[in-house]
C-alpha cells in the first residue's frame, strides 16, 4: 500500500501560454493527514488543486494519487479513483434542494438503498442539515451551504478530499464549525486537502502545512511549529487573516 495519498512534484503549470503560475512546486499528503496550502492571493493555491483534480493541465512534473500517475486523467474520471473536490465559488447547486444536492453527489453511485445510507450518514454528521433537508440550497446561510458543498462531495465515498477556502465568507463562528466537520471527516477516514487563507483556523486543525508563494512552494512543515514560527508568519502569512 502506498503511505502517499497525493504526490506533487516539481509541478509546472498555468493558464496563458508561457506564463507559468505554478513553477516547480512539490506537495505530499500522507493517508489520513489533513494537509493546509497556505498563501497570499494569487499565489496559485487554487490552481494547484485544479491541477490535481484534472481542470487545469500539467505542463511539467508530475502528480500522483496513491501512487499512480493522474496528470493525465480527466477532472470527470477523478471522482471514481477516490478524489472529490470542493471549489472556491459554485459549489452547490442553488436551486436544488439540500437533499437533491446530496443526492447529487452520489451520481457514480447506483444503489438506491446506498444513496439513502449515505444521505443518512451525512445527516448524522451535520444534524443541521437535516432540518434544511427540503430548502433550497441557495436560500442557506453562508455556514450551510459549505456544510452542504462538503457532505455532497463526501456523498461519493472519497478517499481523498480538496477543499478549496472552505472558511470563505463564513464568520468565526461558522468558521470553527466547518473546521471541526471537517475534521471529523478525517476522522472517519478521509484524508484532506485544504487550501485557505484563514492560517491559524485551518493550521489548528492540520497536521502539516504548506506556504505557497511566487510559484513555489516556499515552506512546508508541521502545522503547530507553522502557527508558532513567527519568522514565516512575518515574511509569508503576515499579509493572511488570522495571524496579521
Ligand atoms: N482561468 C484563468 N485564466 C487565466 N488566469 C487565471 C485563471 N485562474 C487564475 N488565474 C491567474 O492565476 C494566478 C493564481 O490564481 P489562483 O486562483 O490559483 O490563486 P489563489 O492563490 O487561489 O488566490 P486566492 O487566494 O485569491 O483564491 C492569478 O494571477 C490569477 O489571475
Ligand atoms: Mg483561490
Amino acid at each position: 500500500m502506498n503511505d502517499l495519498a497525493i504526490s506533487v512534484h516539481d509541478l509546472v503549470a498555468g493558464y496563458a501560454p508561457e506564463v507559468n503560475i505554478l513553477r516547480g512546486v512539490g506537495l505530499e499528503v500522507r493517508r489520513g493527514e489533513i494537509v493546509t496550502v497556505l498563501g497570499p492571493n494569487g499565489a496559485g493555491k487554487s490552481t494547484l488543486v485544479k491541477v490535481i483534480a484534472g481542470l487545469v493541465a500539467v505542463r511539467g512534473g508530475s502528480v500522483q494519487l496513491f501512487g499512480e500517475d493522474i496528470a493525465e486523467v480527466a477532472a470527470h474520471l477523478m471522482v471514481r479513483r477516490g478524489l472529490a473536490y470542493v471549489p472556491q465559488i459554485n459549489n452547490i447547486f442553488a436551486r436544488l434542494s439540500v437533499e437533491e444536492n446530496l443526492e447529487m453527489g452520489a451520481y457514480t453511485q447506483g444503489q438506491r438503498t446506498e444513496v439513502r445510507r449515505g444521505i443518512e450518514r451525512m445527516f448524522d454528521l451535520f444534524p443541521q442539515l437535516w432540518e434544511r433537508r427540503r430548502q433550497l440550497a441557495g436560500t442557506l446561510s453562508g455556514g450551510e451551504r459549505q456544510m452542504v458543498a462538503v457532505a455532497r462531495a463526501l456523498m461519493a465515498n472519497p478517499k481523498v478530499l480538496m477543499l478549496d477556502e472552505p472558511s470563505a465568507g463564513l464568520s468565526p463562528k461558522l468558521v470553527s464549525v466547518v473546521f471541526s466537520k471537517i475534521r471529523e471527516a478525517r476522522d472517519l477516514g478521509v484524508t484532506i486537502l485544504i487550501v485557505e487563507q484563514n492560517a491559524k483556523a485551518a493550521l489548528a486543525i492540520s497536521d502539516r502545512g504548506y506556504v505557497l508563494a511566487e510559484g513555489r512552494d516556499q515552506v512546508n512543515g508541521d502545522a503547530r511549529e507553522l502557527l508558532e514560527n513567527t519568522e514565516i508568519g512575518r515574511l509569508y502569512l503576515g499579509i493572511l487573516r488570522g495571524l496579521s
